[in-house]
């Protein structure tokens, strides 16, 4: 089957695609964003999370055919112009990443979390982060990072959670 999707702002298609190929493979042995990782392919470690639409997604679950037409961001696509976005520098910065392999997928559900438009706490990131696994920090700088990014994000202190989900 051939694929046609928008990948981080670009149409993107393959050819051949077969059935049983998830997004995730596509995304990385196709149109060459290695980004998103591979660790269970079983949508249990929340390496592989992308936007599909604009909602967070495992991307190892999501058949590759039920992309088409849709827009998809990776972890790539976060910043503008090769330059890290706000929660990708607060990562490096709080030091909340050691061997990085489940870094883009937890930069890619902060980043859903921190745009909803307010600072969460420490309980609503723990929630928010749960679907994502990390063997190596213990969690509590990615907290950190979290946290950080909701500060420069949302200068101006927090407001009230909109609905759960952002948009
Ligand atoms: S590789 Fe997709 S959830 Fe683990
Ligand atoms: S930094 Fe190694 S698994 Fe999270």
């Amino acid at each position: 089957m051939r694929l046609s999707c928008h990948v981080n702002g670009e149409r993107r298609c393959a050819d051949e695609v077969a059935a049983h190929e998830s997004l995730l493979f596509v995304l990385r042995e196709r149109f060459g964003l290695p980004g998103s990782k591979n660790a269970c392919e079983q949508g249990e470690c929340g390496s592989c999370t992308v936007y599909l639409d604009g909602v967070l997604a495992c991307a190892c679950l999501v058949p590759a055919g039920q992309a088409r037409g849709r827009k998809v961001v990776t972890v790539e696509g976060l910043g503008d112009d090769g330059e890290l976005d706000l929660v990708q520098r607060a990562f490096v910065e709080a030091g909340a990443v050691q061997c990085g392999f489940c870094t883009p997928g937890f930069v890619v559900a902060a980043h859903d979390l921190v745009r909803r438009g307010y600072r969460p706490t420490d309980e609503q990131i723990r929630e928010a982060l749960a679907g994502n696994l990390c063997r190596c920090t213990g969690y509590e700088k990615i907290i950190d990072a979290v946290r950080l990014a909701a500060e420069r994000w949302w200068p101006d202190g927090a407001g009230e959670p909109d609905e759960a989900g952002g948009g």
